[in-house]
């Protein structure tokens, strides 16, 4: 064989070579990617169900009734003290009604929502024609910013649950002194 024809031979050898590494390499990617948007997809979907789940649960998490068994054991000292620091420099607790930068808190339980006459709610409190009953207490105080959106309310809310449940009892107590 001439060495001419032995280099075309390994010209057309190595182009297939060339050839066949690529389209093993594309193969490779595209497979992967494939997967990947398979993976994500299953994710996603799980992710929903996970969401949908922890909703329901959220509804069904806290019951008046279970609210009401898990308060009789919430600490009133403990409530008070949490109010004083965290609450207070916004809310007055006492008696006659004063409004400070929120509204008072003296008489809350079962008050309607956005309802003190002296008090310049936003239009997320006074458009909710609620009470505020524990459970209504509990969400807010939890979330503010969740439960009622565009509240100005800046505090961020009480993750902790003994400390809310803590504090709905103090506010609870606290309102039934004030009303009597
Ligand atoms: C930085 C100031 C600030 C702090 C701290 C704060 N709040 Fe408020 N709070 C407000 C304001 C302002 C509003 C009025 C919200 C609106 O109109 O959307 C409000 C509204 C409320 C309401 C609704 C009252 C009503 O008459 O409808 C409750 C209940 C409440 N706060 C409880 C608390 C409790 C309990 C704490 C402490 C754990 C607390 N807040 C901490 C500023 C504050």
């Amino acid at each position: 064989m001439s060495s001419d024809s032995n280099k075309l031979l390994c010209a057309i050898l190595s182009a297939f070579l060339v050839y066949l590494l690529a389209s093993f390499v594309s193969e490779l990617f595209y497979s992967v990617d494939k997967k990947k948007v398979k993976l994500s997809y299953n994710l996603e979907t799980k992710t929903q169900d996970l969401d949908e789940a922890v909703t329901k649960m959220e509804i069904k998490k806290i019951s008046e009734s279970e609210i009401n068994q898990l308060l009789e054991k919430a600490n009133l000292e403990k409530g008070k003290s949490f109010v004083d620091k965290n609450c207070s420099s916004c809310h007055d607790l006492d008696m006659p009604i004063k409004n400070k930068i929120g509204p008072s808190l003296a008489t809350i339980l079962n008050r309607k929502i956005g309802s003190l006459e002296d008090y310049k709610f936003s239009k997320a409190l006074l458009s909710n024609d609620k009470e505020w009953n524990i459970l209504n207490l509990y969400y807010f105080l939890e979330k503010p910013k969740e439960w009622a959106p565009g509240t100005k309310m800046s505090y961020r809310g009480i993750s902790d649950s003994t400390k809310l449940l803590n504090t709905i009892k103090y506010l609870r107590q606290n309102s039934l002194n004030n009303e009597n």
